[in-house]
């Protein structure tokens, strides 16, 4: 059975690597069958792409912009995604809401990383949110994606401290240096869990 991952960036894709890196330094090829066989953005500018091919992964672009509609993006993302034969499709950074047809196809074997304490603050520009809140602490979530955004079943979580004069952009490289700790984590925790 594929143990295959399959991940979708849209920009810098520093959780991409973290999961690249982990499965190298941690061996998974060798201890488990896992590997990474493919990334896809739907930019061609996404930052991460350079990186990927440098280690030796199959990149592909499919640029929303060019398809007629949501569900013509989604349909086509999909075929991409079913070509690498996937045991696990992992959001990383990927800033497109997905059809329920898409979410459908790939249900339980779809992950997304928020950057923030779920369910608390879904959707975008978190950290000021927590900010703005009065949050003592904010953190990251890895979660099974379901046709809602930012809801289904919670893999793994990683609290850090808003501090005294905090910005928005302090806040997420703390938050994000977390991130890169529990996505791989949650990664290898969910293929082993499900093979
Ligand atoms: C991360 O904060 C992630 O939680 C959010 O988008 C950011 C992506 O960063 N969904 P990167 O592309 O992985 O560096």
């Amino acid at each position: 059975m594929s143990k295959n991952i399959v991940i979708l960036i849209s920009g810098g894709g520093s959780n991409m690597a973290a999961i690249v890196r982990a499965a190298r330094q941690q061996d998974w090829a060798g201890r488990h069958g896992i590997r990474v066989a493919a990334v896809l953005s739907n930019r061609q500018d996404a930052a991460g792409l350079a990186f990927a091919r440098e280690q030796g992964i199959a990149t592909e672009v499919l640029d929303h912009k060019t398809y007629p509609s949501r569900e013509a993006f989604d349909a086509a993302l999909a075929q991409a995604i079913v070509a690498h034969d996937p045991a696990l499709v992992v959001l990383a950074g990927f800033m497109r809401i997905l059809t329920p047809a898409f979410v459908e196809r790939f249900a339980g074997r779809l992950l997304n990383i928020h950057p923030s304490l779920l369910p608390a603050f879904t959707g975008l520009d978190t950290h000021q949110r927590a900010i703005d809140a009065g949050c003592r602490f904010a953190g990251c979530t890895v979660h099974e994606v379901t046709a809602e955004l930012d809801v289904g079943p919670i893999l793994d979580q990683a609290v850090v401290p808003v501090l005294p004069g905090d910005t928005a952009q302090a806040l997420a490289v703390r938050v994000l240096t977390q991130e890169h700790v529990i996505y791989p984590r949650a990664v290898l925790a969910h293929l082993l869990r499900n093979q």
